[in-house]
């Protein structure tokens, strides 16, 4: 990550704003992936400002969450700059030990936050930026923090060696296994995408709120696919990964790092066939799942999307009457 050091002009800020959503984007992620790939309810921790014991994959979770409104407030920020929010995404990585990514994720942190409290600003430049990248950077500092009781906590126990969720190889030939795989795969895509329109439409709250919701969902449906996936003896998978000798996978695009749609009518018409395949794919998984909670938990985000395909079709025919709309 390039720190940018003298913020002057607007297209400096832009760039500040625009190194940092990429950082954002891809930690959201990151984070997510490497609490998903660990046991809930099983390593604690005391939280340095909180004072309680906390599940720390439930916290890593947070964390994660804490970062997609990190990149919500920039892509926000940079399009009512008249900028384009880039979504280039940094190498994703997941180690077979669970505390080397709680280690790589302290040192992420560390590394934002000397991005954000090394930029300087000219004075009076842009105030409210400076005052938006410095309260952000306060928020990295509490994760690195975090991070490091989990580390402290996780050795005291002698857990150092606690490994991951590993995918069961016989799962490869199993169906609903990889069509679970996908569906969480598309819930991600989805949930990044909703947020993508949600930047490109927040100078009117109607639109982009309807579409926070429908991205919450997707976060919420991503989230408990993955512990459906731990059920079935695997684990979330990154995308486009290599695994090398020691187990360590590397991804460069973990994510797609563009999104179609550039006003309202295009991003409102790439949203119908996305959320069509998404219900297609779920149905297609209902039929191989016999009855019990698995399928329970299916037929919430199935019965979820299919409202959101509602919404969005009326979002579309709406917009549509409207001559003029951009
Ligand atoms: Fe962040
Ligand atoms: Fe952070
Ligand atoms: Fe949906």
């Amino acid at each position: 990550m390039e720190n940018i050091k003298t913020i002057e002009t607007r297209e400096d800020a832009i760039k500040l704003l625009n190194t940092a959503l990429e950082h954002e984007w891809a930690v959201s992620f990151e984070y997510t992936v490497h609490a998903y790939s660990m046991p809930k309810g099983k390593f604690w921790y005391t939280d340095p400002v909180m004072k309680n014991r906390t599940d720390a994959r439930a916290q890593t979770i947070q964390i994660g969450i804490d970062e997609m409104y990190h990149a919500l407030q920039l892509g926000i920020i940079i399009t009512q700059m008249g900028g384009t929010p880039s979504f280039k995404t940094d190498e994703a990585v997941r180690y077979p030990r669970i505390i080397d990514n709680l280690k790589r994720d302290k040192m992420t942190e560390d590394m934002v936050t000397s991005l954000y409290q090394s930029a300087k600003f000219k004075e009076g430049a842009f105030p409210k930026i400076q005052n938006m990248v410095l309260n952000i950077s306060y928020d990295e500092v509490r994760h690195s923090d975090q991070f490091v009781s989990m580390m402290e906590a996780i050795k005291k126990e002698g857990a150092e060696e606690a490994l991951c969720f590993q995918s069961s190889p016989e799962n490869a030939d199993k169906e609903e296994v990889q069509l679970l795989h996908e569906i969480t795969r598309l819930e991600n895509e989805l949930m990044h995408r909703y947020l993508r329109y949600v930047m490109l439409f927040s100078e009117h709250q109607d639109l982009s709120q309807r579409l926070f919701k429908n991205s919450i969902d997707h976060m919420r449906h991503w989230d408990k696919n993955s512990g459906l996936l731990i059920k079935m003896n695997d684990v979330i998978q990154i995308e486009n990964a290599e695994k090398d000798a020691k187990g360590v996978e590397r991804s460069r695009s973990p994510m797609p790092d563009v999104y179609p749609g550039n006003n309202r009518l295009s991003a409102l018409e790439t949203l119908l066939p996305a959320e069509e395949t998404l219900i297609a794919r779920y149905e297609k998984l209902l039929a191989l799942v016999p009855d019990g909670e698995i399928k329970d938990q299916l037929n919430i985000h199935l019965a979820l999307n299919r409202e959101h395909l509602f919404t969005q079709e009326w979002l579309l025919k709406n917009a549509r009457k409207i001559k003029g709309i951009e």
